[in-house]
């Protein structure tokens, strides 16, 4: 875990997109592509915005890019609660990235249970393996969650498979949602969460007492190459 503390989000959202930047160098170099995971919420968005503009418009590599989702609202795509949505609006519709390579979550599914296990079928189809991504931006709420794993709930506790539904009312609405579970959250080879002031708290014990955080909040068991960047 490494954390940094910047002036302002400008500040944050600026050395995540150099960050983002050197994961997709690194992944192209190696592997010829470069697996993007992205989370929902509010906090991406000033993210993808950026991302949308020049200069990183022109110097990622958005035609080897794919793009993934930590988890999604069981919403139409064109809901604005659609995180898959967020992204076309913010940034997808606006950088050459082919829409083949754009994979949300299949929230048409119903029931959520169904659309947990065709999206797991279609992580398969893509993945030779366990998916690994270059790149996962996550967020956490104020209650310790990421992805959609929120405290004490059943997914947070999944270790085989890779996706799960959660349709408990305490998770953050709207619900039901689909999620990633940590084994997939875990396997990524860099992991980012953006951490706004009302955040603060819970980063300053992650960073502090790492392992009791681990025992309260999921956003707090996110294990490999994590980074925290937190802003006011
Ligand atoms: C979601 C997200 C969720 C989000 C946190 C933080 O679909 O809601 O994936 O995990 O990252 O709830 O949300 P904000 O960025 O809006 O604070």
């Amino acid at each position: 875990m490494r954390f940094f503390d910047h002036p302002s989000r400008d500040g944050a959202v600026q050395a995540a997109a150099r960050l983002l930047a050197e994961s997709a160098a690194r992944a192209l170099a190696e592997r010829g592509r470069f697996l993007l995971c992205l989370s929902g919420g509010k906090t991406p968005v000033a993210l993808l915005e950026l991302l949308a503009a020049p200069p990183w418009r022109e110097a990622l590599p958005w035609r080897q890019t794919h793009v993934f989702w930590s988890d999604e609202r069981c919403v139409p795509f064109d809901h604005p609660d659609s995180n898959c949505g967020v992204a076309r609006r913010h940034l997808l519709s606006r950088v050459p990235l082919p829409e083949e390579n754009i994979h949300p979550a299949p929230v048409d599914t119903t029931p959520p249970e169904a659309a947990a296990r065709r999206w797991e079928d279609e992580l398969r189809a893509f993945f030779a393996g366990p998916p690994v991504f270059d790149f996962s931006l996550l967020g956490m709420g104020t209650d310790g969650h990421t992805a959609s794993l929120f405290p004490g709930h059943p997914a947070l506790e999944e270790k085989t498979r890779w996706t799960a539904a959660v349709a408990h009312p305490s998770a953050k609405p709207p619900v039901p949602r689909l999620t990633l579970t940590l084994p997939v959250l875990n396997a990524a080879r860099r992991t980012l969460f953006l951490c706004g002031s009302e955040k603060g708290a819970l980063v300053e014990r992650m960073r502090n007492d790492p392992a009791g955080a681990a025992r309260l909040w999921p956003a707090a068991r996110v294990e490999g190459e994590v980074f925290y960047y937190s802003y006011p």
